[in-house]
């Protein structure tokens, strides 16, 4: 099986040129122009568009087990809606119930994966600490290509860290070389505030905002930094929204610290005032954490990543349906928390950020794929047009419009926070691992085609970081 991308410019995170590309055994196998090549091949006619690297997702909960449901988007569903978006990775989330082996939950999640369309690999949640977790969290590492681990600083009596757990296992990950991870929000703030709202009569999706201020965010992202700084190690905070946090890390960023940023299309672009819709299912549907913020915050956000405080972008796809949101209609605390985006991502990116200037065509790629390859140690068998690298390919049609909408979008979800957006610039079609799974509005994704990858820890800067820690080691006086 062999495909010919032709008459088309690649664009990469450093570089824009012209080139044909050929994919042969799921591997870009040539790059050039006047390519000698099989009479079998395939031929893909990208005249007019832009051959890239296919999206990563860094950040998705499909099938997740939360809030007393399950996200209504499977690992099949889910990853073949991204197909059709223009991504061809994802990163998700193992997240033990606390008291839970790791080893028991990774396996679990890595059973649900397998029907996946696109390749996936794990981010694993640590919600709790004992011995067993230092223990499964070195076998993750050493033996099973796991080098992130996630922390969540919110929900309280779930899946909350505290900050003896964030310093036990941020510890482990500098001896295992591996990206600790957080979602920064003060749980117990929200937790508190979200009281007050139901005590004051304030029941509805207008509460979830109000008791989870910019604040709550920002202070967990200052404390989180320290807490990295004490330790020594790189920290990349997930679904940043809003200026507190980014300011967090700017900062730390600005006094040589290594400190990564995601932000979601989401956070972006709606603002806050969703929230006060009178349609309860409008307002629930729009219920995910951090919540949507002002204006004011999404241009800060803007600037994030345009002046390089913010590296990646997501969209912590995680889907609920109306009546899956209504459990919550007489308490917010009760809606499930989460909102839908991996179809749309690129797109908005793309409409948003380089249809008006505030990104290039490379920095596009860098923020929506290359730079979470870089990060979380998959690059460049993926997030790069090389020779050798996973044909993981987006060819896209700058010049193409779509109207988004829940009626025609492939995600099993039955509401679309971008509803009635019209965006320009569309894939034409997505390659994963050499085969066309996208193909001009029809999608072409295969049960358990996508495959697990392999990620190993030590990535520079982690293996940087243990040298620094080393170098620097605290010694005791002789006397
Ligand atoms: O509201 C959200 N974001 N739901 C998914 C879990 C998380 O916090 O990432
Ligand atoms: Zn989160
Ligand atoms: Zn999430
Ligand atoms: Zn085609």
């Amino acid at each position: 099986m062999s495909i010919l991308i032709k008459n088309g410019t690649v664009v990469t995170a450093d570089h824009t040129f012209r080139a044909d590309v050929y994919c042969e055994g799921g591997k870009i196998a040539a790059i050039g122009e006047n390519l000698n090549i099989p009479a079998s091949t395939e031929v893909v006619d990208a005249s007019g568009q832009y051959i890239m690297p296919g999206g990563i997702d860094p950040h998705t909960h499909m099938q997740f087990p939360f809030m007393g449901t399950v996200a209504s988007d499977d690992f099949y569903t889910g990853t073949a809606a991204g197909l059709a978006g223009g991504t061809t990775t994802i990163i998700d989330f193992v997240i033990p119930k606390p008291g839970q082996r790791l080893m028991e939950a990774y396996e679990q999640w890595r059973d649900w994966a397998e029907k996946s369309a696109a390749d996936y690999t794990f981010h694993v949640a640590i919600t709790w600490w004992d011995d067993s977790v230092r223990e499964d969290m070195g076998t993750l590492a050493r033996e099973h290509g796991v080098n992130s681990f996630k922390h969540f600083m919110a929900y309280k009596n779930a899946i909350m860290a505290d900050d003896e757990t964030l310093v036990k296992s941020f510890r482990r990950c500098v001896e295992l070389g591996a990206m600790p991870t957080v979602h920064a929000e003060n749980g117990e703030l929200v937790y508190q505030l979200q009281q007050e709202m139901l005590e004051k009569g304030i029941t509805g999706p207008e509460a979830h905002p109000l008791s989870r201020p910019p604040l709550v965010e920002g202070e967990a992202a200052n404390r989180v930094v320290q807490v990295a700084k004490a330790m020594n190690t790189p920290v990349y905070i997930v679904h940043v929204s809003c200026k507190d946090s980014l300011e967090a890390i700017t900062r730390a960023r600005a006094s040589g610290q290594r400190v990564y940023g995601e932000v979601l299309a989401g956070h972006l672009t709606i603002d806050e005032s969703v929230y006060r819709s009178k349609d309860f299912d409008f307002a629930a549907g729009h219920v995910m954490s951090p919540p949507f913020r002002s204006k004011e915050h999404q241009e800060a956000l803007w600037q994030g990543l345009q002046g390089g405080n913010l590296h990646t972008t997501a969209t912590d796809h995680c889907c609920f349906c109306k009546e899956q949101k209504a459990a919550g209609r007489d308490d917010f605390t009760q809606i499930p928390n989460g909102t839908a985006g991996i179809e749309d991502r690129l797109a908005i990116l793309w409409d948003d950020g380089v249809n008006k200037g505030r990104l290039t065509m490379n920095e596009f790629v860098a923020v929506t794929s290359t730079n979470t390859a870089k990060l979380f140690n998959m690059y460049p068998q993926k997030g790069s047009i090389s020779v050798g690298a996973d044909a993981d390919i987006v060819v896209w049609d700058p010049e193409a419009t779509r109207t988004i909408s829940a009626e025609t979008h492939h995600m099993n979800v039955d509401f679309n926070i971008f509803e009635g957006r019209t965006v320009k610039g569309v894939p034409s079609h997505t390659v994963s691992r050499g085969k066309i799974v996208w193909c001009n509005g029809e999608l072409r994704a295969e049960r358990g085609a996508g495959r697990y990858v392999h990620r190993e820890t030590f990535a520079p800067f982690l293996e940087a970081a243990a040298r620094q820690s080393e170098v620097n080691k605290p010694e005791a006086v002789e006397r």
